[in-house]
C-alpha cells in the first residue's frame, strides 16, 4: 500500500486524480491499495500512454504557481509532439538505453513506450526518467504505472537535479529541458550556481546562455557513439551568440539530422519560438531535414552549409523575406515625424503611479507593449502585466506621479500628448497602433507623433503595411537574436522610407481616411487588410506575395483576435 499519509497535499491531489482515472480505465489494481479517495474522473478516458501523461501532466502544471512554473521551465509537451519526436528518434534504431533527464509527467517515456509496443518490443526496457521536482517524478511514476504497469517504487524514475548528478551512458536522450534565459536565470540561479554550471558544461553553458544549452551538452556527452539526442529547444539556440560555441561543437560531434521549426504556438503562456532537434552522436551526415510548421515548408539541406555559414543563416527565418524594392519619391521617416522611446527608468516611475481604473473611461488609460497589436490596442479588453502586476484596466494617476517628482512628471507627461502612434519593440511583424490624447504609452513602446494629422494617418498606413516589416527585417533583422523577429530601435526606424503627402492625390487621401476610420471602428482582418492594400498600392509594391508573407508571420493568437 502506498503510504499516502506521507505525501504532501499536491502529491495527494495527483494521486486522487490518477485513482479516478485508474477506476474508469479498469486499472485500479496498478496503483495498489491507497488511503486516498479517488477524484471521480468525468473527462474523456485517455486511450494511449501519452494521453495519460497529458492528463496527469496538466494536473501537475495546475498545481504550480505561474512563477514557479516559469522558473522551473515546466511546460509540458503536447502528446502529438512527443510522439513525433519519439518516432524521429527511433527511426531506424532500437536504442536499448533511453533517458529523459527532465521528464515532467513522463510524456516522452510514454511516447518511446508506445512506439516500442507497436514494434512488439518491451516498452519499458532500459528507460530512465529524472526530474528535479519531486511532484514531477511522482507524477511520472503514476503515469508509467497506469500506462504500462511499472511498479510504483521502480528506481528507474528518480527525483534528482540532472545538472548535478552523473549521467549514465545511453543510446538515446529524449527531452524537453527547461528554457531559462540568462535574464531569468540571473534571478533564479545565483552567481555561484552559474559558475558551477559553467565549469561543468563549459560548451553549452556560457555567460548569457540559456539553461537549455547545459542540457544539450550533458545529453550529447552521455550518448554513446552512434546514438541519438532528440530535444525540444528554444529557437534562439539556433542563433544566439551565447550558443555559438555549442553549435560549433555540435557540427563536429553530433550534427543535426532533423531540425523542425515549430513557431511560437506550442507553449501559449511561455511565448517562445521553439524547435525540435535530432542530433546524431559521432555519425557524420551529408544532409539534414529542415521543416517549418507555419507555413509548412520542408527542405533537405547539405550538412556542409552548417560549416560554411552561421546556423541561423541556414535554418532560421522560416518565412524567407520577400524581395522588395524601395519605391522612388520617398523620404526617411525621421523627416516626417518625431520618434521617441522612453527611458527604462521612466518605466518604473510610471509604474508606481499606475492603478486599476475605477471607471471604464479613465482620463489616462495606460497601454503597454502587451496590449498593442497591428492596427489596434486592447486596453480594457485584455489584461495587461505591468512591472509584474496584472491589471484589467490600467490607468495612470497624474497626481501620484507629480507627488513623487513634479518636474519629472511634467517631462514624462509632455511626451504623451495628442493623438500618436505607438510601436512595440519586440514582435514578429511591426506592431503599431494609434492612441488618443490622454492615453499613456508605457515604456518601452516607441512613440511617433506629427503636427499634421493627415501625415500621421499616411505614416500609420505605411507602418501597418507588409512593406514596412519586410523593409525593417531586410535591413535590421539581425538585431533580433533569434534572427526571426522585429527588434525595433529608433535610429533604425528613423530611416524607414515613407511616401509623403505631396505625392498623394486628394481622392486618395479621402479613401485612406475612410479606411483608417473603418479600422478604428472595427479592427478586424478585413479592415486591416484594406489599409494594408492601400499602402502597398501607394508604394507601388505587389500585393499578393507581401500580404501572404505578412499574415503567415503573424502569430495565430493575433490572427484569432482579428477574426472575432
Ligand atoms: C519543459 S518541462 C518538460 C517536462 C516534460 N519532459 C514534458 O515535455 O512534458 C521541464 C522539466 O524539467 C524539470 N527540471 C528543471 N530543471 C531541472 C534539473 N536541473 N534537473 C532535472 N529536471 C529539471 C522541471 O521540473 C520540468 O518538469
Amino acid at each position: 500500500m502506498i503510504d499516502s499519509h506521507s505525501l504532501d497535499p499536491d502529491a495527494q491531489g495527483i494521486l486522487a486524480t490518477a485513482l479516478g482515472l485508474a477506476q474508469v480505465m479498469g486499472r485500479a489494481e496498478r496503483l495498489g491499495p491507497v488511503a486516498v479517495s479517488p477524484q471521480p474522473w468525468s473527462g474523456p478516458v485517455p486511450q494511449a500512454p501519452c494521453d495519460i501523461a497529458d492528463v496527469l501532466g496538466r494536473a501537475r502544471e495546475h498545481r504550480l504557481e505561474t512563477g514557479e512554473r516559469i522558473q522551473a521551465g515546466a511546460h509540458h509537451t503536447p502528446p502529438e509532439l512527443a510522439r513525433n519526436l519519439a518516432q524521429q528518434a527511433l527511426d531506424g534504431r532500437q536504442p536499448q538505453r533511453v533517458l529523459d533527464p527532465c521528464c515532467g509527467a513522463g510524456v516522452f517515456l510514454c511516447a518511446v513506450g508506445e512506439a516500442r509496443l507497436r514494434r512488439g518490443e518491451d516498452p519499458l526496457a532500459g528507460l530512465q526518467g529524472w526530474d528535479r521536482d519531486p511532484l514531477a517524478a511522482y507524477t511520472t511514476r503514476l503515469v508509467l504505472a497506469l500506462a504500462f504497469g511499472l511498479p510504483l517504487d521502480d528506481e528507474r524514475i528518480r527525483c534528482c537535479d540532472a545538472l548535478e548528478v552523473d549521467w549514465p551512458e545511453v543510446d538515446l536522450v529524449i527531452t524537453n529541458p527547461p528554457f531559462v534565459s540568462s535574464g531569468l536565470s540571473k534571478g533564479g540561479l545565483g552567481p555561484e550556481k552559474r559558475e558551477q554550471l559553467r565549469k561543468r558544461f563549459p560548451i553549452g553553458f556560457q555567460k548569457r546562455s540559456d539553461l537549455a544549452g547545459a542540457f544539450v551538452e550533458g545529453a550529447v556527452q552521455s550518448t554513446a557513439q552512434g546514438g541519438r539526442v532528440a530535444l525540444v529547444l528554444p529557437e534562439s539556440l539556433l542563433a544566439t551568440q551565447a550558443a555559438q560555441a555549442l553549435r560549433d561543437w555540435l557540427t563536429e560531434t553530433a550534427p543535426p539530422s532533423q531540425i523542425h521549426l515549430l513557431g511560437s504556438d506550442l507553449f501559449p503562456d511561455a511565448q517562445v519560438r521553439t524547435a525540435t532537434w535530432r542530433l546524431e552522436r559521432g555519425t557524420p551526415i551529408e544532409s539534414f531535414n529542415l521543416e517549418s510548421r507555419s507555413p509548412w515548408t520542408q527542405r533537405t539541406v547539405p550538412a556542409e552549409q552548417l560549416r560554411q555559414a552561421p546556423w541561423s543563416a541556414v535554418v532560421v527565418s522560416p518565412h524567407p523575406l520577400p524581395e522588395i524594392e524601395t519605391p522612388v519619391d520617398v523620404t526617411p521617416l525621421a523627416d516626417r515625424a518625431q520618434l521617441r522611446r522612453g527611458f527604462t527608468d521612466d518605466f518604473y516611475f510610471l509604474a508606481r503611479a499606475i492603478a486599476e481604473a475605477n471607471s471604464p473611461h479613465p482620463p489616462h488609460p495606460v497601454v503597454s507593449v502587451g496590449l498593442v497589436d497591428p492596427g489596434r490596442h486592447w486596453w480594457g479588453e485584455r489584461r495587461a502585466k505591468i512591472a509584474g502586476q496584472w491589471y484589467e484596466r490600467p490607468a495612470l494617476d497624474p497626481e501620484a506621479l507629480a507627488n513623487e517628482d513634479p518636474k519629472r512628471a511634467a517631462r514624462v507627461l509632455a511626451t504623451q500628448r495628442g493623438r500618436r502612434l505607438v510601436l512595440a519593440t519586440r514582435s514578429a511583424v511591426l506592431e503599431c497602433c494609434a492612441v488618443e490624447g490622454g492615453m499613456i504609452a508605457q515604456v518601452p513602446l516607441i512613440t511617433l507623433s506629427s503636427h499634421d494629422p493627415d501625415e500621421l494617418g499616411l505614416i500609420y498606413a505605411q507602418l501597418l503595411s507588409p512593406f514596412a516589416t519586410a523593409w525593417y527585417l531586410s535591413r535590421y533583422g539581425h538585431l533580433d537574436q533569434t534572427g526571426a523577429g522585429v527588434d525595433l530601435r529608433v535610429p533604425a526606424l528613423a530611416e524607414m522610407p515613407m511616401r509623403p503627402w505631396p505625392a498623394v492625390a486628394n481622392s486618395e487621401r479621402n479613401e485612406l481616411h475612410r479606411r483608417l476610420e473603418a479600422l478604428a471602428a472595427h479592427p478586424g482582418s478585413t479592415e486591416l487588410k484594406a489599409v494594408q492594400c492601400f499602402a502597398l498600392d501607394l508604394m507601388g509594391q505587389p500585393r499578393e506575395q507581401l500580404m501572404t508573407w505578412w499574415w503567415e508571420r503573424l502569430p495565430k493568437k493575433l490572427i484569432a483576435g482579428y477574426n472575432r
